[in-house]
C-alpha cells in the first residue's frame, strides 16, 4: 500500500495546489473587479476543497505507514523527520481546517463582494500554510 498512496501523496499535490492556487487567485480578482459571484466561483471553490481533503485523507493513511511519519515522532532532533512526522501533517491540517472555514463562511454571506473576500481570505491564508510545510526536498528526489 505504501508503494501506491507515496507516489499518489506526491503526484496529487501539484493539482491540489495548483487548484486551490487558482481558486484563491480567482477570489482575489473577483474582489478587485467587483464581479458577480457565479456558479463557476462556486465551482472552483468547491472543487479545490474537495481536492484538498483528498488529499489530507491520503496523507492520514500515509502517515501511519510511512517511515517519516509517525514512527519517526521520536526522532525530533532530525529536522527532515520532523517536518514530515509532525510539521507538515500539523500545519497542514490547520491550513485545511482555514479552507473549510472559508468555504462555510462564504455560504453565510449575502453580498458577492463578501463571498469573494471569505474565499480570499481563508483560502489564501490555508495555501501559504500549506506551501511553508511541503517537504520539498523529498518532492524533488
Ligand atoms: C493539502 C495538503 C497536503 C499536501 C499538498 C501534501 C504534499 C506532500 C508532498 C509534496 C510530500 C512529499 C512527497 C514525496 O516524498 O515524494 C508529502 C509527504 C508526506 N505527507 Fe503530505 N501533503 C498534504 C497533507 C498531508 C497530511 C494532512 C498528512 C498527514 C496527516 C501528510 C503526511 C505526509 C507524510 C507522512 C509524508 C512523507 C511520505 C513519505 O515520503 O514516506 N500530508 N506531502
Amino acid at each position: 500500500m505504501y508503494t501506491t498512496l507515496q507516489p499518489a501523496h506526491s503526484i496529487f499535490a501539484y493539482i491540489v495546489l495548483t487548484v486551490l492556487f487558482l481558486a484563491s487567485l480567482n477570489a482575489i480578482m473577483g474582489i478587485v473587479s467587483k464581479k458577480r459571484f457565479t456558479d463557476k466561483d462556486l465551482r472552483i471553490s468547491l472543487f479545490a476543497m474537495i481536492l484538498a481533503h483528498m488529499q489530507l485523507l491520503i496523507g492520514f493513511i500515509l502517515y501511519f505507514i510511512s517511515p517519516l511519519g509517525s514512527s519517526s515522532l521520536g526522532q525530533m532532533k532530525d529536522s527532515a523527520l520532523r517536518l514530515t512526522s509532525l510539521e507538515h501533517p500539523l500545519i497542514n491540517i490547520i491550513g485545511l481546517v482555514l479552507i473549510t472555514i472559508g468555504w462555510s463562511k462564504h455560504k453565510k454571506e449575502e453580498s458577492d463582494n463578501g463571498k469573494f473576500k471569505k474565499i480570499a481570505v481563508f483560502y489564501t491564508l490555508g495555501f501559504l500554510l500549506i506551501l511553508s510545510r511541503i517537504p520539498w526536498t523529498n518532492w524533488f528526489n
